[in-house]
């Protein structure tokens, strides 16, 4: 197993997907190549794996598991949970994937160089009936993280700030899922009263980015809050933005094939339908990139774009 660099000054390389089961799990190989070949430091699985992981008496999630061996054997293979893993209150997920954290790899956080990671679930929000109150355990947690993370002295040494989640709080897919609601439950909260909203907790705190998966294809927004864009200004959107970078990163393969977008909104930047997977790389306190790999057009980058920020902290 490598082990990962340490300090503010190591330059990780990330592979970032969501929903790649074991069917139909077409990046497979070009995720297994990448790895062979030394490049890449962890694999961030942004929930869906296997579909569903406990059918056939949990053989479909042992089948997963042998399949990703080549890769998690040589590199931390780091997950939360998607909607897929609901089985037993997630616990065939909380026993197969050994995460940090004292709450079995629902939610966490990880200091990678520059970058606070902050790994959560979208699902408390959804299945309801295993504990409304899994949804305030969460979010108390969420804020007592991201009040730790946002200290002046942890800003020097991790400025970057990095969400990821399964279900997207915006997004162009018209299948009627939670991100197609302008009052998303993710992005406002639950009930009337819109309690525990995670784009207003996430802005008020300076987060950089919200990664998540869910819809079954690739996809860019310009920085935004509250539906309004805030680009850092009109020739680079991406260079101290104003507010938090979204990107939906679902398409890795799996059975339930793609999922199609509809008009394009002004506030999304770029989409793909191609199957494929995110690179992320961080260059330092300053810059991280991004590239889209499409596995349909034998790794051809059919995305990429630079996150520049100047000043740690608030936008
Ligand atoms: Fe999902």
């Amino acid at each position: 197993m490598r082990t990962l660099g340490s300090g503010p000054d190591y330059s990780p390389v990330f592979l970032v997907y969501g929903d790649f089961g074991y069917d139909n799990a077409q990046s497979l190989p070009r995720i297994q190549a990448e790895v062979n070949a030394g490049g890449i430091d962890a694999i961030l699985h942004v929930g869906d794996l296997a579909y569903d992981i406990f059918e056939d008496d949990g053989r479909k999630g042992d089948n997963f598991m042998n399949m990703i061996q080549n890769v998690s054997t040589k590199i931390p293979y780091m997950t939360l949970p998607g909607n897929h893993e609901y089985s037993q209150n997630f616990s065939d997920y909380r026993n197969r994937f050994s995460m940090p954290g004292a709450n079995q790899g629902i939610f966490y956080s990880i200091d990678i160089g520059s970058v606070h990671f902050i790994m959560f679930s979208t699902e408390v929000y959804f299945f309801t009936d295993f504990g409304k109150e899994q949804i305030q355990t969460q979010y108390q947690w969420l804020e007592e993280d991201l009040k730790k993370a946002t200290t002046p002295e942890a800003l020097s040494e991790r400025p970057w700030i990095i969400t990821m989640g399964h279900r997207p709080m915006y997004c162009s897919t018209t299948d009627q899922d939670d991100c197609d609601h302008k009052t998303s439950i993710i992005r406002t909260g639950i009930s009337d009263l819109h309690l525990y909203p995670l784009e207003k907790l996430f802005y008020n705190y300076g987060v950089d980015m919200f990664i998540s998966a869910h819809e079954h294809n690739y996809e860019r927004m310009w920085p935004i809050y509250d539906y309004k864009v805030l680009n850092g200004s009109y020739d680079a959107p991406y260079t101290n933005p104003k507010g938090p970078v979204h990107i939906v990163t679902g398409s890795a393969g799996c059975r339930e094939r793609h999922d199609a977008f509809g008009p394009k909104p002004d506030w999304v930047a770029l989409t793909s339908s191609d199957y494929g997977y995110t690179r992320m790389t961080v260059h330092s306190k300053t810059q991280i990139s991004f590239e889209q790999i499409s596995d349909d057009q034998n790794g051809k980058i059919v995305d990429s774009f630079t996150l520049i920020k100047e000043k740690a902290g608030y936008y």
